[in-house]
């Protein structure tokens, strides 16, 4: 996987030979976005289950879903918020039961190997149509606002919310995109800007507190974001300060959109307050990339998430189409 953690100035590929390699990789977010977490975790279960073959009995079952159920649980120990990482797990788990009866441990193992790769290709797609439901909403000459990093080095491909940009973009509209640079850590400036002025699509990074004067001045006629998790009744985490931009939005009348897949749903939780949300080293801030930048002994406070109530949001733009208005019905009726 690249190394997300050296870009903008790097771009290197990282090996992960381990399932403490992948681990390490999602928590220090080498990889990191909610989509891309699911897929580096489902192959992290596979590179974690081929030690059974080197070391064990190949021929206990038991001692191979023992491996497989502990490889599951450390990975999914590495970071709380995205839901798609728990999606991934579960889903790999629920292959490796169907098959428990029928298939020796070395058949279920490339098994595995085929369902990673099938959501690897699945999120790849899923991101097209994404976007292709999100650019309907695009117009020539639009200003369009984003959070974070939700484009391809979160996901499979296209991205979800740089989705929409790349697809607009294809379609000969010309797009004029701000991006926040997202502080702490900074994937607006590092990763987004990055990809969008890679694609040659007109960028223009703004610092978070700069978006409520940018709207202002009429330069943002819609805001897309990402999501790492989005409650039954559409309440929405993702990264910090995408409440804040939604709050601008609403405050300047701007259309505010999300965009994820049906992965980033967990219609188990009522709403956005059962969320659980990262807290990262406070030194991320003190010491951002670095240079100290808050007096030693001072106190700080580091979600890496916030949660945005559904009212704040227009629409939530999946591969299934655009929900809206946003609200549990109309959650139930596209996911089901
Ligand atoms: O901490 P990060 O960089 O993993 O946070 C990522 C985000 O908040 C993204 O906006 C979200 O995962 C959507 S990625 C398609």
């Amino acid at each position: 996987m690249i190394d997300q953690t050296l870009l903008p100035v790097e771009l290197k590929e990282i090996e992960c030979r381990d399932t403490e390699a992948v681990w390490d990789a999602i928590k220090m977010l080498k990889v990191r976005g909610a989509p891309a977490i699911g897929i580096a975790a489902a192959y992290g279960i596979c590179v974690g289950i081929r030690s059974f073959f080197s070391e064990g009995d190949s021929e206990d079952k038991g001692q191979f879903f023992d491996l497989l159920n502990r490889t599951a649980d450390y990975l999914a120990a590495s970071r709380p918020t995205a839901v798609n990482l728990f999606w991934a797990l579960d889903r790999m788990k629920r292959i490796a039961r169907e098959l428990k009866d029928q298939k020796t441990a070395a058949e279920i193992a490339v098994a595995l190997l085929e369902e990673a790769r099938k959501i690897h290709e699945e999120d790849r797609a899923m991101c097209r149509k994404m976007g292709e439901y999100g650019a309907s909403l695009v117009h020539d000459g639009d200003g369009l606002l984003t959070h974070c990093n939700a484009g391809g080095l979160a996901t499979a491909e296209y991205g979800t919310a740089l989705s929409v940009f790349f697809i607009s973009a294809e379609q000969g509209k010309k797009i004029k995109v701000y991006a926040d640079e997202t502080r702490p850590l900074l994937q607006g400036a590092r990763l987004t800007a990055w990809e969008l002025h890679q694609a040659g699509i007109d960028t223009t990074l703004i610092c978070d507190s700069m978006a409520a004067q940018v709207m202002k001045e009429g330069k943002i006629q819609a805001v897309f974001v990402g999501a790492d998790r989005i409650a039954a009744n559409g309440d929405t985490a993702n990264k910090i300060g995408t409440y804040s931009a939604a709050v601008c939005a609403k405050a300047h009348g701007i259309p505010f959109y999300v965009v994820a897949p049906y992965s980033t749903f967990d219609l188990k939780l009522e709403n956005g307050s059962g969320i659980p949300i990262e807290q990262r080293d406070p030194e991320e801030v003190r010491r951002g990339f670095g240079r100290q930048t808050a007096p030693d002994g001072v106190k700080i406070y580091n979600p890496a998430f916030d949660i945005t109530p559904a009212e704040l949001i227009r629409g939530i733009i999946t591969e299934r189409g655009i929900i809206s208005p946003v609200n549990r019905e109309n959650i139930e009726k596209f996911l089901g």
